[in-house]
């Protein structure tokens, strides 16, 4: 299979252009997948560079694997963005020139039945990046009420259906225990209207996705502790798909290209705000209608870049 067919890179010269200050530097892409990003980073850095590489998923840990069988710079960790902090020091390595992630699911994954991501294959109703560790969406359904499904669903797949759609599934688990993709795909048909179905269906699997994976948490905690390994002068830089993803960066930047904003009577700061970062991306950065139009999932992404000071 080739990179493309496993997931098309999107926005792929911007992150390199703000990514990749200096060819002899170390990076850290931390959501591998086909490794469209880490190969176009590679062709950017000289015989010196190094790049660490992290990815949950272990079709997409053995495809580059693979794909990067000859190559000594990158390293490949089996492993969550957030810990990024413990994956370079493992690798006795101090500070980096950069960081790099691309949120969200690649292609292969969506389209790929034992991913089990996408409503269209009858598979376990799983969800885990890492199916290894962590509790299934299945059996985390089979344990909450019609209260807490409503609230993932709005929370994280903005759907206006989910008090709805909760009740179904909470009617149908107190008869049978829950465990596919077709089971949650009836029950969504059942109080969907026919023309929105697969727009709630997205939505749906989309909420239950973040909450099993944590998404938000994770990216929260990659923020919090890449801007400590990048060195000074060195970027990061965040693609996401969704807008309360976006939002966590957005309000990160902001928090930290700030000083204090506490009047100067206060003898404490209580803002928190500290000189951190430059924002190098004053507004979100989006494909452009031809990138669009040739890789149709692009359409959500948002790119933010910043320097750390
Ligand atoms: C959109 S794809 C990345 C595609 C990649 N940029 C490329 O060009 O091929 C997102 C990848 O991130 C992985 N992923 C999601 N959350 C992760 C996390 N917390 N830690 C590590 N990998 C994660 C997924 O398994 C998926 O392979």
């Amino acid at each position: 299979m080739q990179t493309n067919e496993f997931h098309k890179p999107v926005l792929l010269e911007t992150v390199l252009e703000f990514l990749v200050t200096d060819v002899d530097g170390i990076y850290f892409d931390g959501t591998l997948g086909g490794g469209g990003y880490s190969e176009a980073i590679l062709n950017k850095l000289s015989k010196e560079g190094r790049l660490i590489a992290t990815d949950l998923d272990d079709a997409a840990i053995n495809f580059s694997e693979k794909k990067f069988n000859n190559e000594s710079r990158i390293t490949i960790v089996k492993d969550n963005f957030k810990n990024i902090k413990n994956i370079l020091m493992d690798l006795n390595i101090e500070k980096i020139n950069g960081a790099v992630v691309d949120l969200g699911i690649s292609s292969y994954q969506i389209d790929t039945e034992s991913e089990g991501f996408s409503y269209r294959f009858d598979t376990d109703f799983d969800l885990r990046f890492d199916k290894s560790k962590g509790v299934p969406a299945y059996e985390i359904v089979n344990d909450m009420e019609a209260k807490e499904l409503a609230e993932i669903m709005r929370t994280y797949g903005e759907e206006r259906f989910a008090f709805k759609i909760a009740r179904e599934i909470e009617n149908y688990i107190k008869k049978k225990k829950l465990r596919t993709t077709k089971e949650i795909v009836e029950i969504v048909s059942r109080v969907t209207p026919r023309n929105k179905l697969n727009d709630t269906l997205s939505r749906v699997f989309q909420a239950f996705r973040i909450y099993v994976n944590d998404e938000l948490e994770n990216l929260k905690e990659f923020l919090n502790n890449s801007i400590d390994v990048i060195k000074s002068g060195g970027r990061l830089v965040v693609v996401s798909y969704h807008s309360l993803e976006d939002r966590i960066v957005k309000e990160f930047f902001n928090q930290n290209s700030q000083e204090c904003t506490c009047p100067p009577e206060y003898k404490k700061c209580i803002c928190g705000k500290k000189l951190r970062l430059r924002k190098l991306t004053k507004k979100i950065i989006t494909p452009s209608e031809e990138e669009k139009k040739l890789n149709p999932r692009s359409r959500s992404a948002k790119l933010r870049a910043a320097e750390v000071l």
